[in-house]
């Protein structure tokens, strides 16, 4: 086997299959021998366990070598990844890769080349990590007609919101506090701002529910605009505050017929929910299958070895598809149908900053009436000058809300919107 790229996940790799070299053999009758790993710089310092022989600086030469059968990709990025993937698919290897930016936007071209081409792609580490999800949706549950996956996809935003909750943090100190962790990278915006987490809904929707699901149709929000106050108020009202995947079908008839719904946003998760106690790093995501029901799947998300472990189980795959002469079912998947969010339906948390004098509360709640959007609970919480409402509303149409917040901000007695926080409904 040939690797491309020997960094946090590809050094592990290099490490299972060295260390365990008979233990995999035991289990699976196979043998693996790394010909060569590809890398960026021949002069960085590598693990001790990472043989200096095999690196090379010619990632085109693993992808064409005659002595390589499976090809691992481990580099991320789209390019050169997307171009070397798609040689070594048509020079007859078979391809492990967990790039979930690549899939997320060219999976199905990937997956299309190789079902060309009678090889395999596999993808498990691409989605939350070491969780074996992926597969679990594929093999296990692939005549499972699966309504609703849901989860905590991104460990970066959920030790951030964690921090948050439990030691009262603002956003900012949180945030250098997952950096100096190493959970933050340098440039945090594809983990604050809900990019990784679309990427990953995207991957997860597709393989769910067998139609294709593009990247740009996931609506995404971040987490960056989630205050002390947001938490402060879900803590005392019986909700953490986590950012949620969401990927649903539904009969229902606002759905249409076989539409998806797909989007990532925060959302207060009612605190006895099994997601609203998932803390730090990991990752958890729900699978509600019509005959299944619901299963649960927790652990670590991210991390060098835990993903080289999910890395591991496909490129034993890959080897047994191709001493037997098979290939994973691979389906042409057609584009789904998405739901617009205006058409979604949810709860709401909205918090609004007010002058604090009479009569600004009837104001606010006229315009509620008006986009017949029903409140269920109210508090108000008094300021310097200012009084903050918050309101939780019973269930409304997403564009009823939005109608309703434009409103509200026309008001002169109002300041701000100062929070819009969407609710999770379990059921
Ligand atoms: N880290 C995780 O926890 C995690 C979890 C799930 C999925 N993933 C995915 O796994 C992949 C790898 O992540 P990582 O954290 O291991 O990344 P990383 O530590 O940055 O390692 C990337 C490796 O690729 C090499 N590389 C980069 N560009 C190259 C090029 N043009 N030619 C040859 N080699 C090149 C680098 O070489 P040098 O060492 O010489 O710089 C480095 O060894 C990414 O797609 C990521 O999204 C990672």
């Amino acid at each position: 086997m040939g690797i491309l790229g020997c960094g946090n996940v590809g050094s592990e790799l290099v490490k299972l299959l060295t260390r365990d070299a008979e233990l995999i053999f035991s289990q699976t009758g196979e043998r693996f021998v790394i010909t060569a790993v590809a890398v960026k710089s021949l002069d960085r310092q590598r693990p001790s366990w990472v043989e200096t022989s095999f690196l090379s600086a010619d990632a085109d030469a693993v992808v064409s070598s005659p002595d390589v059968d499976v090809v691992v990709e481990l580099m991320g990025g789209i390019s050169p990844a997307r171009e070397l993937i798609e040689k070594a698919l048509v020079n007859g290897k078979s391809v492990v890769t967990a790039n979930k930016a690549l899939l997320a936007v060219a999976g199905a071209e990937l997956a299309q080349l190789a079902r060309s081409v009678g090889r395999d792609i596999f993808f498990e580490a691409a989605v939350a990590g070491g969780i074996p999800l992926i597969r679990s949706l594929r093999v296990s549950l692939a005549g499972e007609r699966v309504r609703r996956v849901a989860g905590i996809v991104n460990g970066t935003t959920n030790f951030i919101l964690s921090a948050m909750s439990e030691s009262g943090l603002s956003y900012e100190q949180a945030l250098a506090l997952a950096t100096e962790a190493g959970y933050a990278e340098a440039d945090p915006s594809a983990d604050v701002e809900g990019d990784d987490a679309r990427a990953k809904a995207a991957i997860l929707a597709t393989v769910a529910f067998g139609r294709l699901v593009r990247f740009e149709d996931v609506y995404r929000e971040g987490i960056t605009r989630i205050t002390p106050s947001d938490i402060d108020f879900a803590k005392r009202h019986g909700y953490a505050i986590k950012l949620l995947a969401l990927c649903e079908v539904s009969d229902a008839p606002d759905f249409g017929s076989d539409r998806i719904a797909v989007r990532v946003h925060p959302a207060l998760v009612p605190a006895d929910h099994p997601l609203a106690l998932v803390r730090d790093s990991f990752n958890a995501v729900f699978v509600t299958g019509e005959a299944v029901g619901e299963l649960m799947f927790y652990g670590r998300g991210a991390g060098g070895l835990p993903t080289a472990s999910a890395v591991l189980g496909d490129v034993i795959d890959a080897a047994h598809n191709l001493r037997y002469g098979v290939t994973e079912r691979q389906l042409d998947r057609e584009v789904a149908a998405i739901v617009p969010m205006n058409e979604l339906s949810s709860r709401f948390y909205i918090a609004v900053d007010v002058i604090d004098q009479p009569g600004v509360l009837a104001a606010v709640a006229k315009v509620f009436g008006e986009n017949l959007v029903s409140i269920r609970s109210m508090e108000q919480i008094g300021m310097d000058n200012e009084a903050r409402l918050v309101f939780i509303t019973h269930t409304a149409p997403e564009s009823s809300v939005k109608m309703t917040l434009d409103g509200i901000r026309e008001l002169a007695s109002v300041r701000r919107v100062a929070g819009f926080i969407r609710v999770f409904d379990p059921s």
